[in-house]
This record gives C-alpha cells, sequence and structure tokens, in this order.
C-alpha cells in the first residue's frame, strides 16, 4: 500500500503479535546507556566541587572560604557563580540543543540522533579529564549538555518505539532507574577518586567515557525504529526490522497501524503551533507543569550538591561522600518500587503518598537545622547528623518512587500521536531549563535563606500535591491511543477544553479529503 493510501488500522487497544526478541534486549541496553551517561553527568560535579585540589585549581576562591574558619557564614562557603555555572551549564546547553534533537530524530531518525549524543558526550568527556582551565572545564561541561538534550529526546522515543506494547511503561522507568545508576556511580567514583592527589577530580570527569563511548558504539550497531523508518518513507526496511524485533511474520496489522499514524503525523505541518491548539492545552499544561513541579521539590539541590551540603553541615569531605552514597543508593532501590507499583496502585497514589512524605522530611531537616547550625558554628552531633542523613534518605526515597519516573512517564502516555514527539521535546526543554535554574541558583540561595530553603521546597510540595488531587488525571491502565476519550473528555475540568475535539478532528479529515468542512 502507498505511504499516501488509507489503510486499515487495527482498533484502539489492540494487542499486537510481539515476542521479547534479542534485539529489544539489546536496545534496552542502549537505553540504560543513555540513562546513564545523564546520571553521571547529574551526580559527579556535586562530588568533584567538594574536593580541595579540584577547587583549588579552578576556584581557589572558594578553596579559602571552605578552608579558613570564621571567614564566612557556613551557609555561603560554597556561594560562587563560577562554581554553579559549572554544574549548570549542562543544562542550558541541554535545552538549546533539544530543539535541533526534535529536528534529527524527525529527519535523521533515532538512530543517527543517538549517534550524535554519543559523540558529544566523548568529546566532552576529554575536554573536562584534560581541563587546564575553566574554559576547557565549561566548553566540556557544554558539549555533555549537547549530548544529554539529544540523548534525553532520542532515546526514550526509541525505547517507546521498540518496545512491545505490554511493557512500555517499564521499561519507560527503566530509563529513569539508569539514570539513578548513573548518580550512584558517579558518587561511588567520587568517593574513590577523592583519595587521589592531586588528580583524582580528573579520574571522575573522565570515567564519564565508559557510559560515553557505550551509548556511541551501541548507536552504531542498532537498527532504527520501523516508525521512524516507515516516517522517512523507507516502508520496506520499516517492515522488515519490524519483523525482526517482534520475532514473527505477523506484522501486518501493527506496519498499518504506523503508516496510518505516520499519515496523519505527516498532516500536521507545524507540530510545534499545533501543541497550542485548544485540545492539546490540557496536555501540554500538564507536561509543562510536571516538569516545574518535579524540580521544585528540590531533589536536585541534594543530587547536584550532597556532598556539599553534607559539608556545610559540618560533615567531614570523607564523611559527605560516603553520604552522598548512601543517598544515591536508597535512590536507585525506591525507583524499583515505582517500577513494581505504577501499574498496580496508579500514578496519583504514589504521588500523593510521596507528597506527604517530601513535606514532612523537609520541615524536619529545616527545623534541625534551623536549630543547630548557626552561621558560624555547625556543632552538629553524630546523633542528629545521622537523623539528617535519615531524612534526606526519606525525602529521596519519596521522590524515587514518584515525581522521578512519573514527571518522564506521564508526558510521554498523555500527548496524542500527532503531538506526541513535539510535546517530549517541550517536556525535555522546560525539565533542563528548570533543572538549570536550581543548579545556578541554590548555593546563592543556601546561603540567603539558609535553613529555610527545605522550607522554601517544602512549600512547593504543597502546591504540587494540591495540583495532582485537584487536577491531575489517572492514567495507570488506559491506552495511550484511547486517553482523549477515556480521559480527558471524562475529567472534571479539563473536559471543557475537549469542546471542539471532534469538530476539529472532523474538519481536518474533510480538508485532507478535498471537502469542505
Ligand atoms: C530528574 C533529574 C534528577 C533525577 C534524580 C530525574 O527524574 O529529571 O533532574 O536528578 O531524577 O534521580
Amino acid at each position: 500500500m502507498p505511504a499516501g493510501g488509507f489503510s486499515v488500522a487495527a482498533p484502539p487497544g489492540t494487542e499486537f503479535e510481539a515476542k521479547i526478541t534479542p534485539i529489544v534486549i539489546v536496545s534496552c541496553i542502549m537505553a540504560a546507556t543513555g540513562g546513564l551517561m545523564f546520571g553521571y553527568d547529574v551526580g559527579v560535579s556535586g562530588g568533584v566541587t567538594s574536593m580541595n585540589d579540584f577547587l583549588l585549581k579552578f576556584f581557589p576562591k572558594v578553596y579559602r572560604k571552605k578552608n579558613e574558619p570564621g571567614l564566612d557564614s557556613n551557609y555561603c562557603k560554597y556561594d560562587n557563580q563560577g562554581l554553579q555555572l559549572f554544574t549548570s551549564s549542562l543544562y542550558l546547553a541541554g535545552l538549546t540543543a533539544t530543539f535541533f534533537a526534535s529536528y534529527t530524530t524527525r529527519r535523521l531518525g533515532r538512530r543517527l540522533t543517538m549517534l550524535i549524543a554519543g559523540i558529544f558526550f566523548i568529546i566532552g568527556v576529554i575536554f573536562n579529564g584534560a581541563a587546564q582551565n575553566l574554559g576547557m572545564l565549561i566548553v566540556g561541561r557544554i558539549l555533555l549538555g549537547c549530548g544529554v538534550g539529544f540523548a534525553n529526546q532520542a532515546v526514550p522515543l526509541f525505547l517507546s518505539e521498540i518496545a512491545p506494547t505490554r511493557i512500555r511503561g517499564g521499561l519507560n522507568i527503566l530509563f529513569q532507574l539508569n539514570v539513578t545508576i548513573g548518580i550512584l556511580f558517579a558518587n561511588l567514583v567520587n568517593y574513590g577518586t577523592s583519595k587521589i592527589h592531586p588528580w583524582g577530580w580528573r579520574l571522575s570527569l573522565s570515567l564519564a567515557g565508559i557510559p560515553a563511548v557505550l551509548l556511541t558504539v551501541g548507536a552504531l550497531f542498532v537498527v532504527d525504529t520501523p516508525n521512524s523508518l516507515i516516517e522517512r518513507g523507507r516502508l520496506e526496511e520499516g517492515k522488515a526490522v519490524l519483523r525482526k524485533i517482534r520475532g514473527t511474520d505477523n506484522i501486518e496489522p501493527e506496519f498499518n497501524e504506523i503508516l496510518e499514524a505516520s499519515r496523519i503525523a505527516q498532516q500536521v505541518k507545524h507540530p510545534f503551533r499545533n501543541l497550542l491548539k485548544r485540545r492539546n492545552i490540557p496536555q501540554l499544561t500538564i507536561a509543562i507543569l510536571l516538569q516545574i513541579f518535579q524540580q521544585f521539590t528540590g531533589i536536585n539541590a541534594i543530587m547536584f550538591y550532597a556532598p556539599v551540603l553534607f559539608n556545610t553541615l559540618g560533615f567531614k569531605s570523607d564523611a559527605s561522600l560516603y553520604s552522598a552514597v548512601i543517598t544515591g543508593a536508597v535512590n536507585v532501590l525506591s525507583t524499583v518500587v515505582s517500577i513494581y507499583s505504577v501499574d498496580r496502585v496508579g500514578r496519583r497514589v504514589l504521588l500523593l503518598e510521596a507528597g506527604v512524605q517530601m513535606f514532612l522530611s523537609q520541615v524536619v531537616i529545616s527545623v534541625i537545622l534551623g536549630i543547630k547550625v548557626t552561621d558560624h558554628s555547625d556543632n552538629l552531633s553524630h546523633g542528629y547528623a545521622v537523623f539528617v542523613v535519615v531524612m534526606v534518605c526519606t525525602f529521596v526515597s519519596a521522590f524515587a518512587w514518584s515525581w522521578g519516573p512519573l514527571g518522564w512517564l506521564i508526558p510521554s502516555e498523555t500527548f496524542p500521536l500527532e503531538t506526541r514527539s513535539a510535546g517530549q521535546s517541550i517536556t525535555v526543554c522546560v525539565n533542563l531549563l528548570f533543572t538549570f535554574v536550581i543548579a545556578q541558583a541554590f548555593l546563592s540561595m543556601l546561603c540567603h535563606l539558609k535553613y529555610g530553603i527545605f522550607a522554601f521546597f517544602s512549600g512547593w510540595v504543597v502546591v504540587m500535591s494540591l495540583f495532582v488531587l485537584f487536577l491531575l488525571p489517572e492514567t495507570k491502565n488506559v491506552p495511550i491511543e484511547e486517553m482523549t476519550e477515556r480521559v480527558w473528555k471524562q475529567h472534571w475540568f479539563w473536559k471543557r477544553f475537549m469542546d471542539d475535539d471532534d469538530a476539529e478532528k472532523n474538519n481536518e479529515i474533510n480538508g485532507a479529503k478535498g471537502l469542505q468542512p
């Protein structure tokens, strides 16, 4: 059937025949390395910036503040724009890169976009590992950021297209699981390299080369997704790949559905403008707010700066890095809880329970710091220090089974097909924008708000939990192409945006057939 023809797609909700083939397994490992890379970059900067050798070389002012007690308030030891730029430049570069990545995923395919990401990562790692001055360091971070922008756009799309329908949700969270493993790996590496003087930090930054090379080599060997091949007019190749990845010859129904989906997608000439149509407003609003809320839980204050934060609280360098390893491990384990429960108890229950847990732990942390850590004395006794770490872990675990994975999962499952990839690039872009804001502002906020920083984040947790309670519909067990009918048109608030859905769709179909509306 020619690409422009009308093929008969399977009815919505139909399960296509598919085995879990070796090629699908290999593809999962690929995606894993994309997530590992992102996580490693998130986790490595905090540990490196708490290492004296690194500070002495690139940030001598911070080094002096940190090592001369009484020179500055405890809370302000690390307040330095350059230091924050080292962490945040990656996210600024990443959010810019998503717009190019949206183009390359469509025109060049998912596989080549992942290859581009891998190459950016490798060059970035070389710049960082060999850095002689701050300029080289920042250029390296910017290149890594471009890699993140391309990888985070292409890898989740690649995964959901290559996965058989029945394991798509689990595979989606698998990406987040690998982000958390990447963070933990970086924390462990930092713990080891902090004992190597004076070049331990170089080793930390260079070891990012492992996931970078894995991603690049992987992208050279895997096939592109059938959806991408068909979208680019390579129908026979698409069909052959579909046969191979599904492990069956009975692929006609799925092939026809992809063909139909790509026909509709091709009619949408301006995917980004289409996102602003009235019937897409609910999904767009939710995707954007979920990203903002995810970052305003304060998670990255911990992920980026845990060692710095624990150091601020009076922990010795070694203990700080050690505590960061503990929070990293809790992050990984709690993500597994989410994989297990997300399709059983649902998204809303996880988010609401986590809201209560995050709020309480942040308030407790804020109170302890308020009483125990003053500007010039950090007399946190051993008992209190352990208690703070336990509270931080309580907070991290709640995040890891809720806002962490669901911030990515929900936007990826609520957009209709024709706006899904434009929606994904807005999701990644807003996420990186607010990650940048937190990375750039946190150390200054800590300096000015002091212990109040945790009260600030707990206030946001209340706002986002109320949002979930009233405005976030449950999407558990709803087939992805039935969201409009079964979720949005039924919701007490969002249904008003769906009024024009049928009318507009009819107009579009009539327009495509050359009829008057
Ligand atoms: C967030 C990252 C965060 C990570 C922590 C992700 O979902 O997008 O910003 O660092 O979770 O595990």
